[in-house]
């Protein structure tokens, strides 16, 4: 059976948006198709999650993202292929 995919949160509240959220939309939703992880990730954009201070952020299972971290983000989308 196909593992199933794994959703990616991403913040598109007010603070998130002041702090350039639709930049880290687009990384995100680029990375997401990159050939490592397609077909593994599906991107939905929030509401405020509540950590606006620390903006842009996503949520990969249990992680926050903060601050649109691309690292973090890279790092997160590899620990979670196939769990
Ligand atoms: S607006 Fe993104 S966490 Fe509040």
């Amino acid at each position: 059976m196909k593992p199933r995919r794994k959703f990616v949160f991403v913040c598109n509240g007010k603070d998130c948006k002041k702090n350039d959220a639709k930049s880290f939309t687009e990384v995100i939703k680029n990375t997401i198709k990159e050939d490592d992880f397609r077909g593994n990730f599906k991107l939905v954009k929030s509401k405020c999650m509540d950590c606006c201070k620390s903006g842009p952020v996503a949520v990969i299972g249990h992680e926050l993202i903060k601050k649109g971290d691309k690292d973090k983000l890279l790092l997160l989308l590899r620990s979670n292929l196939h769990k």
